[in-house]
């Protein structure tokens, strides 16, 4: 079976929890890659909801799950997580990297402080723990804190960024008791979590050699990428496709597809560019219809149409050939819906996003029109199969497939597993 990412195409959000669990059925190991407690993936299965912000979602079907190099590991998080799963009757079978990059309370002392208001962040600690992984002289890993240095490491650590923790106000009193006393929580986490911990690197290589099913889990999405996305409106890592490869240490060449997850429309939480936007009653209705407040952080979703310029930036930066339609069922009662095929800048059209946040600012949405649908109850549907849904929701899934040049495995119409309609496709995908 395929090694495949699941990558958001938009701005995060897009129901990669959602398609990692429906696709969980046939996998047999589940790796996040990239970001960390940022993410919020909801899964609901089972007449239960669960809300995954550092787990893979591959632990509500209690399958394997890997937390990669690429992740920025907030150890309080995990054990978090760990103990409600555990009071919910779930098991966690989950390998963290060694190579995880080590998240400690300072680091989300710190985003709250700096980078929390200028950029809308998620105030997990993200930014400050890739800076300080990027810094080198100010970065811990997970397997520093299992190596008889770590005492040290950890006092060299609190030398370099002393005068920042100060400035922020989050260090106020004496360093060496804020050490002491930080050693003293690491020591709690270490044994928790040695039971977890290992390669990431052997585990995953050797599951795609014995030709397993691979399922690459990103967080955020496409247009957060901090290489790829709206800079400075992104995130810290590599939420791309081709973060599967640096965030976990396997070769590009084993990577058989990647699956796009995308709304039926967009949405972003936090600042930056939003090229189809809207404002007033209908962003109230999509926002209302589809829940659209934060996993994370409980804010408001800023709502707007569905961007083909942005998935179609997203299909070629990933390599997308299979996408995940989801929140199909929010349009409905709709009399039109609209999507953009293309932005106007300066009297020129452009079909491709240009992903700098000035431009993008400036940008107007050229849209085309398509009938909406009416759906009182998506289960009858649902049970006949995708062949029965409604014409117009076929010529809209239909259109987006066109004119991004990809094939869709299934179209999601509720948040529970059972409402998600496969396509076709999907035994393309499985077939690999
Ligand atoms: P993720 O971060 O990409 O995993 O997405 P989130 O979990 O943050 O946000 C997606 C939201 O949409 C969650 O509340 C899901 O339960 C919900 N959801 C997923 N698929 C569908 C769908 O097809 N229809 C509806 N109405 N809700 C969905
Ligand atoms: P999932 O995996 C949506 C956004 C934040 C902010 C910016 C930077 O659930 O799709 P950060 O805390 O990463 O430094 O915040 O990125 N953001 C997300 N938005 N979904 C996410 O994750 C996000 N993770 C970060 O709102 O605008
Ligand atoms: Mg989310």
């Amino acid at each position: 079976m395929p090694a495949v990412v699941v990558v958001g195409m938009q701005f995060g959000d897009e129901s990669k929890g959602a398609v990692v669990d429906y696709l969980a059925e046939w996998a047999d190991l589940v790796v996040r890659y990239n970001g960390g407690s940022n993410a919020g993936h909801t899964v609901v299965a089972e007449g239960q909801k669960y809300k995954l912000h550092l787990m893979p979602s591959s632990v509500v079907r209690g399958k394997r799950g890997i937390l990669g190099a690429g992740v920025a590991f907030d150890p309080e998080v995990f054990l978090q997580e760990l103990e409600d799963l555990r009071s919910r009757g779930k098991g966690v079978d989950v390998l963290i990297s060694l190579k995880a990059t080590l998240l400690l309370p300072y680091h989300k002392e710190l985003d709250a402080a700096l980078t929390g208001g200028r950029l809308g962040t998620t105030k997990r600690g993200i930014g400050p723990a890739y800076q300080d992984k990027m810094a080198r002289i100010s970065g811990l890993k997970v397997s520093d804190l299992f190596s008889s240095n770590f005492p040290k490491r950890l006092r060299d650590v609190l030398e370099v960024k002393e005068d920042e923790l100060r400035r922020a106000g989050v260090l106020t009193g004496d360093l060496e008791e804020y050490y002491r006393q930080l050693l003293e929580r690491a020591d709690s986490w270490r044994e928790a979590l040695e039971p977890f911990v290992g390669d990431d690197h052997l585990e995953v290589n050797a599951a795609i050699t014995e030709r397993k099913f691979v399922l690459f889990e990103g967080a955020q999405g496409t247009m957060l990428d901090v290489d790829h996305g709206t800079y400075p409106f992104v995130t810290s890592s590599n939420a791309i496709a081709g973060g599967a490869c640096t965030g976990v240490g396997v070769s590009p060449l084993a990577i058989d597809a990647v699956v796009g997850v995308s709304k039926a429309y967009t949405t972003r939480v936090g600042k930056g560019p939003f090229p189809t936007e809207l404002t007033g009653d209908l962003a109230r209705y999509i926002r209302d219809r589809g829940g659209e407040y934060g996993t994370t952080t409980g804010r408001p979703r800023r709502v707007g149409w569905l961007d083909l310029p942005m998935l179609r930036y997203s299909v070629l930066i990933n390599g997308i050939g299979y996408l995940a339609i989801r929140k199909v069922d929010v349009l409905s009662g709709l009399d039109k819906v609209k999507v953009a095929v293309a932005y106007e800048i300066e009297g020129e059209e452009y079909r491709l996003a240009p992903p700098y946040v000035d431009t993008l600012e400036r940008v107007k949405p050229v849209y085309e029109e398509l009938d909406g649908w009416s759906v009182e109850d998506w289960s009858e549907l649902i049970r006949e199969g995708w062949d029965s849904f409604p014409e117009e929701v076929k010529a809209y899934v239909e259109f987006v497939e066109r004119e991004v040049n990809a094939k869709t495995i299934m179209v999601g119409v509720g948040p529970e597993r059972e409402m998600t309609a496969p396509t076709p496709a999907l035994g393309d995908l499985l077939s690999l």
